[in-house]
């Protein structure tokens, strides 16, 4: 007979979502979406390695997120587009983690032109970064996550790899490949502890969207395409990459969530 007077251990949700012990790397983690996914995988233990060209908006954005979450966050400049300087970036990254258990592999441009005056140089410029850096890192990384039977590996997307827009053909191309590469990477580490997931985010207020909130017509047309008839803040992004990143989601791979106020449920 159990013994009914022993006391069950408490059992806390929270803990499952804690990163405590795992290390992460985010690039693009200087501002926008990418600093406020760092932010909440310090915030709930991991010790996070952040990228981005330009070094001082990345140690100041560093500085800050560690006064934030009183952990102490790696900063580490790099265009992610140059091959060498990816390689570096990846070696170096690699000798001050130790080891690299989460990537976000968030670092992205947009590019607004219609297809016929885009360029094949603006074409690969977009493709490159939003496509090819992330399967380089992840195939990089992956399989010493693989040999330790634990990785999470998060590419941030878009809804416009799901559906379209004029105007933006060589950005939905990448983002809607980058969400057939998280599926195909995540059959490929299915069988090892490795999942591949990509966010979808719908309008966010970040720089890279300034030009649009800033024109009232574009700004009302968005509004008017999105059910909550509103823009989201990055740090409605973070908690979902912390479940994602963390030990709770094992049995999420290959899924593509959308955080977008309803924008494709239509
Ligand atoms: N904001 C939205 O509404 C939205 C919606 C859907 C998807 N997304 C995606 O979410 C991601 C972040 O978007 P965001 O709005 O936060 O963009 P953002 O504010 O423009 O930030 C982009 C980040 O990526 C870094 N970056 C860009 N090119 C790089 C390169 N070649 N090498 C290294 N770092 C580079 C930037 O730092 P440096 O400039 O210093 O290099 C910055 O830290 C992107 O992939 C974007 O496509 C955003």
């Amino acid at each position: 007979m159990a013994d009914e007077s022993a006391e069950s251990p408490r059992y806390d949700v929270l803990d499952e979502l804690s990163l405590s012990g795992l290390h992460a790397l985010v690039t693009g983690g200087s501002r926008g979406l990418g600093r406020a996914i760092a932010r909440a995988l310090a915030a709930a233990g991991a010790t996070v390695l952040i990228g981005g060209r330009d070094r001082q908006r990345l140690e100041d954005a560093a500085r800050q997120i560690s006064q934030e979450t009183g952990t102490r966050i790696l900063a580490l400049a790099a265009d992610l587009s140059v091959d060498e300087q990816r390689d570096r970036f990846l070696s170096e990254a690699l000798r001050q983690l130790g080891r690299v258990d989460i990537l976000v592999n968030n670092a992205g441009i947009g590019l607004r032109r219609p297809a016929v005056h885009t360029s094949l140089d603006d074409w690969e410029r977009v493709l490159k970064i939003n496509l090819t850096v992330p399967f380089a890192l992840a195939t990089a990384l992956a399989p010493a996550m693989v040999s330790r039977g634990f990785g999470r590996i998060i590419n941030v997307s878009s809804a416009l790899g799901l559906i379209a827009f004029p105007g933006r053909s060589a950005y939905c191309a990448a983002k809607g490949g980058l969400i057939q590469l998280t599926k195909a990477l995540a059959l490929e580490f299915a069988e090892h502890g490795v999942t591949v997931n990509a966010l979808c985010p719908g309008p966010f207020e970040t720089e890279t969207n300034r030009p649009i909130q800033e024109d009232p017509v574009a700004y009302q047309h968005y509004l008017s395409l999105i059910p909550q008839r509103r823009w989201a803040k990055p740090e409605e992004l973070g908690p979902l990459a912390v479940y994602l990143a963390s030990r709770a989601s094992a049995f999420v791979t290959g899924a593509v969530f959308l955080i977008d106020g309803g924008w494709t449920a239509h």
